[in-house]
């Protein structure tokens, strides 16, 4: 595969990821001087699944570096109604397009369509696989926020099982050394694989089953949403739902420093007075979408032109981790 891709964090160096934020941060604090970097690019956003922020930060981001997108629509009014396969929609389409944005219900599903296409492939979500675009936005965040991300003491509270941005956001943590506290319902435990996995590269990693006994050591919490669409059983779900939800009142056990993230849409896992409380910032980090994938595509596309042959440095197919 000629082409860089990102398909996971766990294939992402601290390297590779620092260099994705520090780039959004030039780029934030100067957006004029990339305006036309990248007049002649298409970017193809492929949606299989519903998506507010994730599509429209793309779309915003390839117009604000003088680019353009074409959006495959809804899946109601694409060829996949009539039965394409997944492989032969991206083929196709990454002959339209310098680049692609997959979003996909099924897990691996980026990984598949990653083998097919002639351009670099971004993940914006397969199932509860992995949604790494989110994770550098999430890191550039807390890096915003809580002042670096070294040594950070992060709470994770929420659907871990089927909650994508928490599977990529605990692998991309421990490249920084983070103390990392899950804190869930039994039923929603993070998947084995993912505990595999952070074990195995030797992640500080605790799991709880009230917020009680961590909030206070916490620099970030970041809530997620209980994922309803994944619940094979509506019941299963109604079970969990409104559980791990937090208010203002909450957080008076918090460290006044405390930031508290999500990736948002929120259902009601954070009552609306926490908005007006100095922990929030999540809208601010919705915020950061943008310049955080102007960085990402402002790379990929320095990558694919390849100039001295070399692969782009972020990825799957460069630059990732030594395993
Ligand atoms: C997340 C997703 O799609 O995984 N949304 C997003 O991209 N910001 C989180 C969610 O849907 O709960």
């Amino acid at each position: 595969m000629d082409h860089d891709h990102v398909i996971s964090t766990r294939e992402l160096s601290r390297a590779a990821i620092e260099r994705v934020l520090d780039r959004a941060a030039e780029i934030a604090a100067d957006p004029g001087a990339v305006a036309d970097r990248h007049a002649d690019r298409v970017l193809g956003l492929c949606f299989f699944e519903p998506s507010t922020r994730t599509r429209m930060s793309f779309e915003a981001a390839i117009k604000r570096l003088g680019g353009d997108a074409i959006d495959m629509g809804g899946v109601d009014s694409s060829s996949v109604t009539k039965g394409e396969s997944l492989a032969d929609t991206v083929r196709v389409l990454s002959g339209y397009a310098d680049a692609l944005v997959l979003r996909h219900p099924s897990e691996g599903a980026a990984r598949m369509a990653s083998e097919f296409v002639s351009v670099p492939l971004i993940n914006a979500g397969d199932g509860a696989g992995q949604h790494p675009s989110q994770t550098l936005l999430d890191l550039y965040s807390m890096r915003e926020f809580a002042g670096g991300l070294d040594g950070l003491t992060v709470g994770i509270m929420g659907d871990l099982k089927y909650g994508r941005t928490v599977h990529s956001l605990a692998a991309a943590l421990t490249e920084f050394d983070a103390r990392q506290h899950f804190v869930s319902p039994e039923s929603l435990r993070l998947p084995r694989g993912v505990r595999y996995d952070l074990h195995e590269s030797g992640a500080r990693v605790r799991e709880h089953e009230s917020l009680e006994g961590v909030l206070g050591e916490l620099d970030v919490l970041y809530v997620t949403r209980i994922q309803r669409e994944r619940f094979p059983d509506e019941n299963e779900y109604r079970k969990v739902a409104g559980e791990y939800r937090i208010d203002a009142a909450t957080l008076e056990d918090a460290r006044a420093e405390c930031v508290v993230l999500h990736p948002l849409p929120r259902v009601d896992e954070i009552a609306p007075d926490v908005d007006d409380t100095p922990h929030a910032a999540y809208f601010e980090q919705a915020h950061n979408g943008v310049p955080v994938r102007m960085a990402l595509l402002d790379l990929l596309f320095d990558g694919a032109n390849g100039g001295n042959g070399e692969q782009s440095p972020i990825g799957s197919a460069g630059g990732g981790r030594d395993r």
